[in-house]
């Protein structure tokens, strides 16, 4: 039997990783994992962990390990070896790269390849701040130049758009600032297992996702 693909998509707030993450779910169909969309998905429901990681996500922080690792674990271990994921915010520093790997080493194999979509701070800056997020699938909205939020719905299922209580500038320099100490030196650590695939995340979507191909040799 086939094994699916095992990857993670890894760069800073705002880069394209729910972006990309969709697009290749479709055309590779494998399931996405997103821990930010989990926290949300929470944090709809009124969920004590909803509410709980939402103390951290306001403010830009993480959120801490022993609430997140052992409920992303989970959900990726319910995914089978011929099905493959797409890990969209996880890990997010060396301790949740070390704890994923000893569960997926635990299981049958490791992490296939991790693509960094590297994107220019002023460009994350302007991507955030024109954010809109779909309340029901969670899907990321560009508003293009006279659009606004309240009458344009879910290019995918057509449901409410909104902005995230965390795209605020506050919050989103606080995210940028985590990302640089607790999150790039993951990159260490998957450098050095030979897996990873830097791309540059400036140009288009549709250019971002043929460079994100190539490095999957798709
Ligand atoms: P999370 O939801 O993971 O947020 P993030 O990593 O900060 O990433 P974003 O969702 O903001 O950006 P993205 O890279 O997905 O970009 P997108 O595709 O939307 O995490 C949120 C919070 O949850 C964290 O701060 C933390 O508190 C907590 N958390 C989550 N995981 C955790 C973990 N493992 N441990 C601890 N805490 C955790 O694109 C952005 C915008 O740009 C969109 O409008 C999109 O349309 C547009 N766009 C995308 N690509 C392009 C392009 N190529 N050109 C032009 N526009 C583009």
């Amino acid at each position: 039997m086939a094994q699916g693909l095992r990857l993670v998509l890894f760069g800073p707030p705002g880069a394209g990783k729910g972006t990309q993450a969709q697009l290749l779910r479709d055309s590779l169909k494998v399931t996405h994992i997103s821990s930010g969309d989990l926290f949300r998905h929470h944090l709809g429901q009124g969920t004590e962990l909803g509410l709980r990681a939402k103390e951290y996500m306001n403010k830009g922080e993480l959120v801490p390990d022993e609430v997140t690792i052992d409920i992303i674990l989970d959900k990726i271990l319910s995914v089978s070896d011929e099905e493959g994921f797409i890990l969209d915010g996880f890990p997010r520093n060396p301790h949740q790269a070390e704890e994923l790997e000893k569960a997926l080493n635990g299981k049958s194999r490791n992490i296939d390849k991790v693509v960094h979509i590297e994107v220019s701070e002023p460009e994350l800056l302007r991507r955030l701040g024109g954010r809109y997020v779909c309340r029901a699938c969670q899907a990321p909205h560009a508003l293009g130049e006279g659009e606004d939020a309240a009458s344009k719905k879910c290019d995918q299922c057509g449901g409410e758009l909104y902005q995230r209580d965390d795209d605020g500038p506050e919050a989103v320099k606080k995210r940028i600032e985590v990302y640089n100490q607790e999150t790039m030196p993951v990159l260490g650590f998957y450098r050095e297992r030979g897996v990873l695939a830097d791309i540059p995340g400036d140009n288009t979507v549709g250019q971002v996702n043929k460079q994100v191909m190539e490095a999957l040799g798709a």
